[in-house]
């Protein structure tokens, strides 16, 4: 049974047609990419079942859950946890305080207070873990924002991890990491995957998708293209037609 259950939605932007009719189903316990051309309506599919936008129209469950209405923070509390494609960091805030404020959806407090007087100590333990868990413990009093690029895209999935998610969302975690980051990211989401966090990943790097999916969905202008293993989708002629070019043709 599907974990996460997506049928028929789709979410217009004026005349754009940013998904249409797409339903996917996600198994627990799983890694699932999202692949597809620029402007294929990935990072809107993502924004849809974080709750960043609701459908137009179709179905969204989780966990036999509806999620249809609920705003992201409430599908935060379910367990839905991501990161952006652009990176969203508190960046004159340090590292730890970065992933402190992860912990924010655990506490009824209002978010300055728990960032201000912070609950200070309480998380502190499990934050420096997840800052060890990305390879940035020793840099936990720096400041985010002086953080190179790739590290920062690190920072941002501990600070998501702090949420404790059962469902965590990536978008292009990859986009502008050099291939050693790319390595250690590859082993960072197995690891994920491995602790029973149920992944989603959109994704261009083909070498990370390829060696870190189950399965594979594959979009072209707004509508599914095609699902199958990472094997299956390097093999099919239409996805090699509209995505994936010459990079994995026999
Ligand atoms: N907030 C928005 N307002 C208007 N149009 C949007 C909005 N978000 C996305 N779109 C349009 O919807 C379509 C799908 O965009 P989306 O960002 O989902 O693609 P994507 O697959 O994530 O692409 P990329 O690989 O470049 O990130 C594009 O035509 C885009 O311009
Ligand atoms: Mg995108």
């Amino acid at each position: 049974m599907a974990y996460l259950k997506a049928a028929n939605i789709s979410k217009s932007f004026g005349g754009v047609h940013a998904v249409q009719n797409v339903s996917i189903e996600v198994p627990e316990n799983s890694i699932f990419a999202l692949i597809g051309p620029n402007g294929a309506g990935k990072s809107t599919l993502l924004n849809l079942l974080s709750g960043i936008y609701q459908p137009d129209a179709g179905q969204l469950v989780f966990q036999e859950q509806n999620l249809i209405g609920l705003p992201a923070y409430r599908r935060a509390r379910l367990g839905l946890a991501r990161t952006f494609q652009k990176i969203r960091l508190f960046r004159q805030l340090t590292l730890l305080e970065n992933v402190r404020a992860g912990f924010h959806i655990h506490q009824s407090e209002p978010f300055w207070k728990h960032l201000a007087l912070g609950s200070v100590g309480r998380f502190d333990a499990e934050a420096r873990e997840l800052l060890d868990f990305v390879g940035l413990g020793s840099r936990a009093n720096e400041r985010a924002g002086a953080l190179p690029y790739g590290k920062q895209r690190l920072l941002e999935i501990a600070r998501a991890l702090a949420t404790r998610p059962r469902l965590f969302m990536l978008d292009e975690p990859a986009a502008g990491l050099n291939a050693s980051e790319v390595d250690f990211l590859l082993d960072r989401l197995t690891e994920i995957g491995r602790r029973g966090i149920t992944v989603v990943v959109v994704e261009h790097n083909m070498d990370l998708v390829m060696n870190v999916a189950h399965r594979v969905f594959v979009m072209d202008h707004g509508e599914a293209l095609f699902e199958g293993t990472p094997r299956e989708v390097q093999d099919n002629p239409r996805v090699i037609e509209a995505y994936l070019g010459g990079e994995f043709a026999a």
